[in-house]
């Protein structure tokens, strides 16, 4: 990696969030740069479901500050985040699996028929939806055959596909995916790992959480470590073993001081 001075697409600095006495994010730092896949790895509780649902707008900070592109944001809720083009799928999937899944890709931004049948009858346009729903999907090669069937019908591979999907269609500046393979098999599992190669080619800088240490070498181009509510350091998957990560997570060492300081890059 070569150093340089690209400025980072998402930030956060000093990011503070306590639920009574339980500190869940204890001045925590991020930083995602153009192109990047970033892992961000760490124990159980140690607040990275918390930190990417500050940098979505889904939990409001008591101190810190969130940047995009240098400049700072105040995410009142996920519609904010969203509207600054930042895409999340949760841990906890979002999709509906009675409707079709072209309804599922556009769920909560329905495209409304031309003229008085959208304006005032709020008659959807299925037709556009379901092609340009198509469109996403082929460009994603998720290899689900028609948009009209329902999600229900779905592996949980293609599920969480249709999930990544919609916050690849609509994702702008970076998207961002809480365990997404947490739930599924190996042959599913690849399939979300390959999505995240095509979201990135595509110049879409994405977060990945994950416990998946094969994983995370495999697609993430740095790994930020998480411990104890705040990041302990960056490390480049090309320098440090998975072993090394491990213990890294667990504060069997310590990152060096360049990592501490963010990583090389
Ligand atoms: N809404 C909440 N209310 C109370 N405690 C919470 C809440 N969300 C998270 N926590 C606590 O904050 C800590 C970090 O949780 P979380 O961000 O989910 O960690 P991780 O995703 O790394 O497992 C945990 O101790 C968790 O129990
Ligand atoms: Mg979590």
């Amino acid at each position: 990696m070569t150093t340089t001075t690209a400025t980072p697409v998402l930030q956060a600095r000093g990011l503070v969030k306590k639920y009574g006495n339980v500190t869940a994010i204890n001045g925590a730092d991020f930083d995602l740069y153009p192109g990047e896949v970033l892992a961000v790895v760490g124990d159980n509780g140690a607040g990275k479901s918390s930190l990417i649902k500050a940098l979505a707008g889904a939990l409001i900070p008591d101190q810190g500050e969130i940047l995009m592109n240098g400049e700072k944001m105040n995410f009142r809720n996920t519609r904010d985040a969203r509207a600054a083009g930042i895409e999340t799928v949760y841990q906890d999937l979002a999709v509906i699996p009675a409707l079709d899944i072209a309804t599922n890709v556009f769920l909560g931004r329905e495209v409304r028929r031309k003229g008085i049948m959208g304006s005032v009858f709020r008659r959807l346009d299925m037709p556009r939806m379901r092609s340009e729903a198509s469109g996403h999907l082929a460009d994603l090669k998720i290899g689900i055959k028609s948009v009209n069937q329902a999600v229900e019908t779905l592996s949980g591979g293609q599920r969480q596909g249709v999930a990544v999907v919609r916050a690849a269609a609509f994702g702008r500046g970076v998207i961002i995916m809480d365990e997404p393979t947490a739930a599924l098999g190996v042959k599913e599992s690849g399939q979300v790992i390959d999505l995240i190669r095509s979201i990135r080619d595509r110049g879409i800088p994405v977060v990945l959480i994950s416990h998946d240490m094969p994983h995370v070498f495999e697609v993430s181009d740095r790994i930020h470590v998480h411990r104890l509510g705040q990041r302990a350091g960056v490390i480049d998957p090309r320098e440090r073993s998975m072993s090394e990560v491990v213990a890294l997570m667990t504060g069997a060492e310590r990152p060096s001081e360049a990592e501490q300081a963010g990583g090389v890059r």
